[in-house]
């Protein structure tokens, strides 16, 4: 949460920052700031509530010049999303600027005793303490002053600083994101590498603990006690065009429609020759835990319930999934015999890294699917199933969860090989589907014109119930949450044979009820369950398989998925529903790509 820019080289550093903040602005968007010392070592602010757009605007009317700057697009936490709020927060004399991401946790006491000792505080924000914190230790050496202020502070956070008399940025990492970009005479940082990809592809991955300064003919990390640490640089692969709209009036739709080539990427040369088994690059000895845990927040959450489903039924190890933020708290019941996967698109997402960390004091191996390179939970985890979707902007996940199904299908059939309780015969029928699946996503794309139909008859809807059942109920979770999270419609998600236990009551002629009713093991019962809405006046819309004629009688709306088997299907049963969500919220006007109170990635608690 929160976007972070700093710049020092030779270029107009607000150029660099409000480019960077633009590729950011997925992070937080309730406000934005910047500072730029200009060539008179003086620094100049410029600070606005609402998107990054208003500060651009205002910065195109009264320009900063110099090449040194930082910059930040917030996420609130403490204060009011205000221009006073909003970050940098600068000294009272003006010279000395910072910039946050995180959680100061102690702030209040600090507070208080520097108001004590004189300071007087302009913000709500708990980032405003390590200003006034950094300025009492400031005599004249501004990295002895940042160490010293860092020892009194705790939580988890991202910091940079810059001051009016050195040319130098100041960064910090304690659990949030932070990333250098090396470059030749100008050097930067940024919370996430999309920010850089212009500019760089060398960076270094800061760790908890680092603190890197930045000069433009430099770069030196260093513990926060000021000891000189090694870290090698990566280089980044990802394409910087992958990282914009391409065309797409939204991320979100261009990240929907790159599933396909998603999915490629994601199974490529891991679907072994012999059409019968997978190859994944892992350390861990299938034969060695007898339970598999897995925990993510939000939408990896979801596709770790399909998990679920897949690993049962393929590899028949017990497995239950639990989202992160409450697995870490409840002493968990795991040892040395427990594979823990965790899943996260980010690997920056508090709730999961801390989960993860648990899960390593208790003994457990420890395997993250993830999608973003050296994030936090790349170096924590034992293993890493990559699921490469490549730069994910649009807040809404989708192609991120297209993919963590993928590696979920891979897992499985690896973990049921190597286990035994998966025949050659039915690992061969599945790879081979896992094959056609880009075809088949890409056929059940073409829904779309059907999607937007529905889209533009309920857009003025309050609520919509989602049904599904076995493998694709998780879809009908995910396909409740994608609806909610950008069109603000309130949608519930039921196993659908469960609705007769309660959610029933809510069946009446103005709700829209979506239920998956595709091919599957259960689907008689599905239909039955469908008939029980009609029955009450519900208005059904089913996502049935292709050439399924019958559905048509039970149904107020068809959406046609292309056939596939079941234990597939939750890939492209989820497009319809990922297409309805923006089709609804692309009607209503709203930000798509960015919805109220949302941020990318969550590395608060
Ligand atoms: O980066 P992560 O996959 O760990 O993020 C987890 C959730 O915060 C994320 O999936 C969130 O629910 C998305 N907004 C869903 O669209």
């Amino acid at each position: 949460m929160c976007g972070i820019v700093g710049y020092v080289g030779h270029r107009q550093a607000a150029e660099v920052i409000l480019d960077g903040l633009k590729r950011l602005e997925y992070r937080g968007y309730d406000s934005a700031g910047l500072v730029i010392s200009d060539s008179e070592r003086v620094l100049n602010v410029m600070k606005r509530a609402g998107k990054l757009k208003v500060l651009s605007d205002a910065f195109r009317t009264q320009p900063l010049t110099g090449t040194l700057g930082l910059g930040h697009t917030r996420w609130a936490t403490h204060g009011k999303p205000n221009d006073i709020n909003a970050h940098p927060h600068l000294s009272e004399d003006g010279k000395l600027a910072v910039i946050h991401n995180g959680i100061i946790e102690n702030y209040l006491p600090l507070r208080a005793r520097l108001s004590a000792e004189g300071h007087t505080f302009a913000s709500e924000t708990d980032t405003e303490v390590l200003v006034h914190l950094i300025e009492a230790h400031y005599q004249g050496d501004l990295v002895a002053a940042v160490q010293a202020a860092l020892r009194e502070v705790h939580g988890a956070y991202a910091i940079v600083v810059s001051h009016a008399d050195h040319e130098l940025i100041v960064a910090a990492r304690a659990t949030s994101p932070l990333v250098i970009g090396l470059g030749q005479g100008e050097n930067f940082v940024a919370s996430d590498v999309p920010a850089l990809l212009p500019y760089t592809r060398e960076v270094i991955f800061l760790r908890d603990g680092d603190m890197a300064l930045l000069a433009k003919d430099g770069v030196t990390v260093t513990d926060f006690g000021g000891v000189v640490l090694r870290r090698d640089s990566a280089i980044i692969d990802w394409d910087a065009e992958a990282a914009e709209k391409g065309g797409y009036p939204h991320y979100m739709l261009k990240e929907i429609f790159e599933q396909p080539v998603v999915l490629q990427n994601t199974l490529g040369g891991r679907l072994a020759a012999n059409g019968t088994d997978v190859t994944l690059e892992l350390s861990l000895d299938p034969a060695s835990f007898n339970r598999v845990v897995i925990t993510a927040a939000g939408t990896a959450y979801y596709s770790g319930l399909v998990g679920e489903y897949l690993i049962e039924k393929l590899a028949r190890l017990p497995v239950e999934v639990e989202v992160a933020s409450e697995f870490r708290y409840r002493e968990p019941v795991i040892d040395s015999r427990t594979l823990v996967v965790v899943v996260s698109q980010s690997g920056e997402t508090i709730d999961t890294l801390e989960a993860l960390r648990e899960a390593k004091r208790q003994g457990a191996h420890t395997l993250a699917i993830l999608n973003a390179k050296g994030s936090s939970i790349s170096r924590e985890a034992d293993d890493v199933l990559y699921i490469h979707a490549g730069p994910e902007i649009g807040v809404a996940s989708t192609k991120a969860y297209m993919a963590m199904l993928a590696a979920f299908e891979l897992l499985a059939i690896w973990l049921g090989r190597a286990r035994g309780t998966l025949s050659a015969a039915l690992a061969a029928e599945l790879i081979a589907e896992l094959r056609h699946t880009p075809a088949l996503v890409e056929a059940a794309l073409k829904a779309r014109e059907q999607v937007a139909a529905i889209a533009e008859a309920f857009k003025g809807k309050s609520d919509y119930l989602f049904l599904g059942r076995g493998v694709n109920f998780p879809t009908a979770l995910e396909g409740a949450l994608k609806l909610k999270e950008i069109s603000y419609i309130h949608a519930e998600a039921y196993a659908t044979g469960e609705m007769k236990h309660g959610p029933i009551a809510l069946i009446d002629d103005d709700m829209p009820v979506v239920a998956i009713a595709t091919a599957s093991a259960l689907y008689d019962k599905t239909v039955s369950n469908i008939q029980e809405v009609r029955a009450r006046d519900g208005i059904v819309i089913a996502l049935a398989s292709e050439g399924d004629e019958a559905i048509k009688a039970h149904a107020d709306y068809v959406i046609t998925a292309p056939r596939t088997m079941e234990l597939i299907s939750p890939m492209v049963n989820v497009v319809p529903l990922q297409l309805l969500a923006y089709e609804t919220a692309a009607r209503l006007g709203l930000d798509v790509d960015q919805p109220r109170n949302l941020a990318k990635s969550v590395t608060v608690e």
